[in-house]
């Protein structure tokens, strides 16, 4: 049989990737695929890096920059789109959509905002949008969540799903760096996006959650909901308290279902050291998923790169070709449940979840200022974990202390409010920092 032939968009990291992997491992996949995979056609804004990208292997296909002559080009079965964002790349899919081409994408971007016109698009044309590389690189989350966990009613998603960040934490656990420097080294290592503001404010990984809270829990992708905090205001002080406490702090993807909805949430979370999640170091993901039936279960592996990422890519090129000729309505749909069955379960607003918080606040060392804050956040509701005073070490001897406070879960909506007391508080001489505690129990 004919291999199958895919119009390749974009050639950097994750396309040349791709390209690598099909060519060095063509007689596996075809022995899996049932036939041939090939790049038939590759388009990029820039050939001539494209081809310095492809090396000796750039002379066996055609190079080109007009995107729309390979998505028009009847011989092209499949468009993998690989050049990431939500302009041109939504215009593309679209219309390789409309042209009745299957799509693969790395593009979390591009689906987490756009996916519910892609996925209706695609529906509608009875075409696949495979979508594994999109979330957590080369660890096969998508799949496991839609389909090896489908026996699952799936209770909470809780990940390290961006590698830039998760580098960033530990290099300035590790090595003390500061947050500049260690983000000079991830975006040296080609780990942070072109825009690394993705990366650090938490965006980036808010794109995966919202895609994963959608397969999870059958809601339509919804990232304008997510909540999402980075790590670019944490400081030092913060990490190391946290550690002198038996946690570490981590950039989580968190989404859970409650009885009032779901939560969707990205920031800096304090983790126990235990937790396998916690020594998740350096650029590598890992995604732990509950389920009633399963239980806990955790996946870990490369988050980015080029292998890693084509990995995915060309498990999903795999997919689409095993199940082209397959009836529509026997594909495994896009958000793992039947369309018509996906739910209006709403998303919590930030102040609705409830969650442990660690507290640090800068204190006058005066007679009755703990008892003004404990009375504070016993007003409100809050019970308190452990408290924790430490002696200033920015200032060695003006009489004030750093004060660290661990709550039991509460509402957020009650700490804030409590925190606006505690701040007015004369003796309080710091804007409280509030960080979030998550048991993962
Ligand atoms: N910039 C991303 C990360 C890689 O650091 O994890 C791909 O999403």
């Amino acid at each position: 049989m004919e291999p199958i032939k895919v119009g390749l968009l974009g050639c950097g990291t994750v396309g040349s990737g791709t390209f690598t992997v099909l060519r060095r491992n063509q007689e596996e996949i075809k022995r899996r695929a049932g036939r041939g995979i090939e790049i038939a056609r590759i388009a990029v804004r820039n050939p001539a890096k494209a081809l310095a990208a492809l090396g000796d292997a750039a002379g066996t296909v055609p190079i080109g920059s007009d995107f729309e002559a390979v998505i028009d080009d009847p011989a092209i079965d499949i468009v993998a789109e690989m050049i990431g964002g939500t302009g041109i790349a939504r215009e593309l899919v679209l219309r390789a959509i409309a042209n009745g081409k299957h799509v693969v994408t790395a593009n979390k971007a591009l689906l987490a905002v756009h996916g519910t016109e892609i996925f209706a698009a695609a529906r509608a044309k009875g075409v696949m949008v495979a979508f594994e590389a999109a979330v957590a690189g080369g660890i096969p989350i998508i799949k496991a969540l839609r389909e090896g966990l489908t026996a699952n009613r799936i209770q909470s998603i809780a990940g390290i799903i961006n590698g830039t960040t998760n580098y960033i934490l530990s290099e300035m656990r590790e090595r003390g760096l500061d947050f500049a420097t260690a983000l000079a080294g991830a975006q040296a290592l080609g780990y942070a996006e072109a825009d690394p503001t993705f990366d650090v404010e938490g965006v980036d990984a808010a794109h995966k959650l919202t895609i994963m809270s959608a397969i999870a829990f059958g809601i339509p992708v919804q990232f304008d909901r997510a909540y999402i905090e980075g790590i670019s205001k944490l400081a030092s002080i913060d990490i190391k308290y946290a550690e002198d406490l038996g946690y570490r702090i981590k950039l989580l993807g968190i989404t859970r279902r409650t009885e009032r909805g779901i939560e969707l949430r990205v920031h800096p979370t304090l983790i126990s050291a235990k937790r396998l999640l916690a020594s998740v170091e350096g650029a590598m993901n890992a995604v732990e998923v509950h389920g009633d039936a399963v239980g806990t279960t955790l996946y870990y592996g490369k988050g980015a790169g080029a292998e890693p990422t084509a990995s995915a890519v060309v498990a999903d090129l795999v997919d689409v070709t095993r199940l082209h000729t397959a009836d529509p309505g026997h594909r495994v749909p896009h958000l793992a449940f039947q369309p018509q069955s996906l739910a209006d379960t709403p998303v919590l607003s930030i102040e609705e979840v409830t969650s442990g918080y660690y507290l640090r606040l800068r204190v006058a060392d005066v007679t009755g200022v703990l008892a003004d804050i404990t009375r504070i956040l016993a007003e409100a509701g809050i019970s308190i974990d452990a408290l924790l005073q430490k002696e200033s070490e920015q200032i060695a001897d003006n009489g004030e202390t750093d004060v660290i406070i661990i709550t039991h879960d509460t509402l957020e909506k009650n700490v804030n409010a409590a925190i606006a007391r505690i701040e007015a508080l004369s003796t309080v001489v710091s804007n409280v920092t509030r960080l979030r505690i998550e048991s993962l129990s």
